[in-house]
């Protein structure tokens, strides 16, 4: 009888009120790639010319796409599914393409979460490291806000902050992580999993949109104690073009001014910027991964919404909330400090976007005053927001299983949970350079959108009909939506991807395929997605097969009646 009680109380999930899932879609696009990932994209891509493109694309894919999503998650909600696998094949009226294609949708999220929590570990073990004092000591002394701190020191304090990270995250050596000596990192990653898992146990209401309405207040708090700290420090080094302002300045100024070596003075033009395509692919990427759409994760999470739901209202109050972290917080948190220490030219001496996170900055928190205290809150922000993003990277597979085998949630968070631990220890085995986590990056997170984004558009647009987006979007709106939304996508948006994802082949699908034929960890992890991929095939397959037997023979195939037929 309780067993019924659970399973009918599971099967009719919601979330608990309007801001809940505001906040819990929000917290899954605000995440490590506001913080981290924005910032290095700024810096190594021009500054203020970046934020062009950027603002492009938000306008033009991230707006309508998300709001397109939302309707498109709801309008499987209704119809009793969770999953994208269940969301696609039920709105298209039961093509197993398009269900097929959802059914791989969900599985892009779940393997970003294999390297994610990986990185949120180091987030926590960097939190947990200032708290202890253990990278305060890395630093030199810091300055006192009388005198300015040499620029000399930032340099050679910043071979012992790489040093630092690359020893954490066992850059040298496949395998190192786990020797005993860095078992702590793996302790970390153990624990960031299992509170991930836990709370997509717990459910939408009770698990993810509690944990991002506990998370959301103190993230903010962390961020606000940070930027104060940023503001106040004047002009740490005293040299010209270092102050906070002129960090600011390179953000937001599309023109810039960079002294070169040899004393001239070299200005880029906007339009020198602008005609550079690179831009334009790494700021819509940016976006894809920042407002997490295309993934299957905000249609996943807008199933749970209630039926007469303002969904335009949500979807762009969550698209605001996140772009509000990423350019007004992590724009002052992290790009001013960047260029303060290290002048016009910070991108050029930065490998990746983990080295303006893990080194860059941990070097200007050991130059500051309390910066061991504002390291503490800078990693302590980055955990939260990684963990509100990473539950949103499971929650489709979690909801894939339960559709599929008729599982219980328990079950199923244990099942992905399993999967997802077997790719997270490729990840921690192989990290000489991060080899395997790079290669599940482009893969995944950088590959994969391009490709849903234009098969969700193209589906939106010819399957589903922007008549049934229309109705959709329009349905519970408070105030009348702008309809135009779906002919942007149709005409503006699914042929900007179709541009963006062309160049994008060109520029990188030689070079990586070169990377499989000689890399063995490339591989490796190819083999590993080419199973996955299989298995989750052949397990859309049978499942649409079962729907499409039932629906034949009168049975209504949605997974609320499935629980039902099983239950009585
Ligand atoms: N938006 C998240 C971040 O900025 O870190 C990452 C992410 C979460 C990407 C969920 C995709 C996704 F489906």
């Amino acid at each position: 009888m309780a067993q019924k009680e659970k399973a009918r109380k599971e099967k009719t999930e919601h979330w608990g009120s309007q801001v809940g899932v505001v906040l819990a879609v929000a917290g899954s696009a605000v995440g490590l790639g506001n913080f981290l990932r924005f910032p290095g994209q700024v810096v190594t891509n021009g500054g203020g010319t970046f934020m062009i493109p950027y603002i492009v694309s938000l306008l033009l894919i991230a707006i309508p796409i998300a709001l397109c999503e939302w309707a498109l998650g709801r309008a499987g909600g209704r119809r009793g599914f969770h999953s994208p696998l269940g969301i696609y094949h039920s709105v298209s009226g039961g093509k197993k393409f398009w269900g097929l294609l959802g059914g791989l949708n969900a599985l892009a999220p779940f393997v970003i979460n294999m390297y994610y929590i990986f990185i949120e570990s180091w987030c926590l073990l960097y939190a947990l490291q200032y708290f202890g004092g253990v990278l305060r000591s890395l630093g030199l002394g810091g300055f006192s806000i009388f005198s300015h701190v040499d620029p000399g020191l930032y340099f050679e304090s910043s071979e012992g902050y790489g040093n630092f990270f690359g020893s954490l995250v066992g850059i040298s050596e496949n395998g190192s992580l786990f020797k005993f000596a860095s078992s702590p990192l793996l302790l970390s990653t153990i624990f960031c999993a299992a509170c991930n898992f836990f709370l997509i146990y717990r459910g939408v209401s009770k698990g993810v949109e509690k944990f991002c309405k506990f998370a959301a207040p103190l993230i903010l708090i962390c961020s606000i104690l940070v930027i104060v700290r940023v503001v106040t420090l004047g002009n740490p080094t005293g040299l010209p073009g270092r102050s906070f302002l002129d960090g600011l300045g390179f953000m937001w100024n599309p023109t810039r001014e960079v002294v070169l070596p040899n004393g001239d003075v070299a200005r880029t033009s906007v339009l020198t910027t602008l005609a550079n395509p690179d831009v334009w692919l790494a700021a819509s990427a940016q976006i894809f991964y920042s407002v997490s759409i295309c993934l299957g994760a905000i249609c996943t999470y807008a199933s749970y919404v209630k039926a007469k739901e303002d969904i335009a209202l949500s979807s762009i109050s969550a698209t605001m909330t996140n772009e509000f972290c990423e350019v007004v917080l992590a724009g002052l948190m992290a790009i001013p400090p960047a260029i303060m220490f290290l002048g016009a030219n910070a991108g050029d001496g930065l490998a990746s976007s983990f080295s303006l996170g893990f080194v860059v900055l941990p070097n200007v928190f050991g130059l500051m005053p309390f910066g061991q205290f504002f390291g503490f809150v800078f990693f302590l922000l980055l955990f939260f927001a990684a963990m509100t993003s990473s539950m949103s990277l499971v929650l489709p597979t979690v909801a894939l299983f339960r559709e599929s085998f008729k599982w219980t949630r328990g079950k199923s968070v244990i099942l992905a949970a399993f999967v997802n631990a077997t790719g997270t220890v490729i990840v921690c085995w192989y990290t000489k350079d991060l080899m395997a986590l790079d290669v599940f990056d482009f893969w995944f997170a950088n590959l994969a959108p391009f490709v849903f984004a234009i098969a969700q558009t193209l589906f939106i647009s010819f399957i589903w009909g922007l008549p049934n987006l229309r109705r959709e979007i329009a349905e519970g709106a408070a105030i009348k939506p702008p309809l135009f939304i779906g002919s942007v996508v149709k005409y503006i948006s699914f042929p900007y991807l179709i541009a963006i994802s062309c160049f994008w082949a060109w520029k990188n699908v030689g070079a990586r395929v070169h990377e499989i034929q000689q890399n063995r960890i490339a591989q490796l992890s190819l083999g590993f997605f080419l199973f996955m991929i299989i298995l989750l095939s052949v397990l859309s397959f049978m499942v649409m097969k079962r729907w499409d037997r039932d629906k034949a023979e009168g049975k209504i195939v949605s997974e609320n009646d499935l629980a039902d037929s099983q239950n009585s």
